[in-house]
């Protein structure tokens, strides 16, 4: 076979940059100077009062975010996390890792980039054995706040690999891992699950979790099954049911679509934060109070105007990051496609000569930007009329 024959996503997996450029971000074989926040002593068994009260104080400690980029496999990466948090989010999870890959691979894995602005951060695995779970925690625990297990993947790969979902199965194998980290670590643990079909299974497991030492949980309020988030609603009660049944903080997945679902979560379910994936992906600057037509065009009643931004300055905006702070072009592919869906739905002839494209550049997508504004029908994102509303948004440095 030659070099030519190789699909689009093998080039795509390698990095935008020179090994030089990378240099810029943390390398995950030079730990910081500060000390990670402390749960306590590796190897110590602390009472539930006491871990609750940590978990508190570290939670408090991060400023309580509310806005969080929740985990994207190809998606959650560095660049992206730092657009969000222009942009309002106030903290960001990791796209999961495979902890056995991870601890096989060389330390410089380009899976996993960070930076110092790049806080607070969860760095989410996912696993099925303690050993390895933890020594691959090991590696990332001074560069993040949360060592975080995923726990709700419904996807094939994970049915296979035996981890995500599939581990509500096996709660003891869930419980060890979790026991793992939280007596060994001295960087908190935390979950990310999905609901079970039954009420009373759901507070139970969450109940195991909290007694096994996680130190906060999210809670995506769809079960397994329930795959396709546009189909299926998430069920904010439950999640409800699950931040009143514990003591240590908890956090909601699922409808998120514009800010104000984001204040409604918090007020029904009465939880810390909110994580959102699909919405932020097509319009990273959600938390900010901007929407997409789509969202604002439900409420027309309301008043939303021109926000002054669009989709082709995020893009931009992501690109640039991405010099800075490189990735392999496969996740770049994705968030362009994501990030200009709606303007490649008007000038459909673009977005083929991006599919075309087997080896991406700068250049091609900084032109592809400037093609699509020079084609006119420009998409902007919209945000609400009333000032107040304006000043109490999260925006942060916009004119910056
Ligand atoms: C592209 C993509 C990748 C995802 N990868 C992960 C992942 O790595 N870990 C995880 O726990 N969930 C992952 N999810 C699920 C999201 O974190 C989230 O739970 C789900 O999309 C529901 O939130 P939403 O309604 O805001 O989209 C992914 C979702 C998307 C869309």
């Amino acid at each position: 076979m030659t070099i030519t024959s190789n699909p689009p996503q093998v080039r795509d997996d390698l990095l935008c940059s020179d090994q030089q450029q990378q240099q810029s971000d943390l390398q995950i074989e030079k730990p910081p100077e500060a000390a990670p926040a402390s749960l306590g002593a590796p190897g110590r068994v602390l009472s539930i009062d006491t871990r609750v009260e940590q978990a508190w104080a570290h939670w408090k400690k991060l400023g309580r975010p509310k806005y969080i980029v929740a985990p994207m496999v190809d998606n959650s990466e560095l660049p992206f996390r730092l657009l969000c948090q222009k942009y309002g989010a106030q903290a960001a999870y990791t796209p999961m890792l495979h902890s056995r890959i991870f601890t096989e691979t060389d330390n410089r894995n380009k899976e996993f980039t960070t930076c110092e602005e790049d806080r607070p951060l969860f760095v989410q695995f996912c696993a099925n054995d303690p050993d390895t779970l933890l020594e691959a925690a090991k590696k990332v625990a001074p560069y993040c706040d949360y060592v975080d297990i995923n726990l709700g993947c419904p996807q094939r790969i994970a049915r296979r690999g035996n981890y995500g979902a599939f581990l509500m199965d096996n709660l003891p194998l869930v419980k060890s891992l979790v026991e793992k980290l939280a007596q060994n670590l001295t960087v908190p643990v935390s979950c990310k699950i999905r609901i079970f079909p039954n009420l009373q299974d759901t507070l139970n497991y969450a109940k195991m979790l909290e007694d096994a030492g996680c130190s906060l949980l999210a809670v995506h309020g769809r079960t397994r099954d329930e795959k396709d988030g546009k189909k299926f609603r998430a069920d904010w009660g439950a999640i409800k049911e699950v931040r009143n049944a514990l003591r240590i903080p908890v956090l909601a997945n699922g409808n998120v679509r514009c800010i104000e679902d984001v204040e409604d979560c918090i007020k029904e379910t009465g939880v810390e934060g909110v994580l959102s994936a699909e919405t932020l992906l097509e319009n990273p600057a959600v938390f900010a109070g901007f929407r997409t037509a789509e969202w604002a065009k439900d409420n027309e009643g309301e008043g939303y105007v021109d926000g002054g931004l669009d989709q082709g300055d995020l893009a931009v905006e992501y690109l640039k990051l991405c010099e800075k702070h490189p990735v392999p072009w496969r996740m770049i592919r994705s968030h362009v496609h994501k990030m200009l869906g709606d303007w490649f739905r008007v000038h459909p002839q673009v977005r083929e000569q991006l599919n075309a494209q087997n080896i991406l550049t700068f250049e091609f997508l900084y032109g592809l930007v400037d093609q699509l504004k020079e084609l006119g029908g420009r998409v902007p994102l919209y945000k609400k009329r009333k000032i107040d509303t304006l000043q109490e948004s999260p925006q942060k440095d916009l004119e910056s």
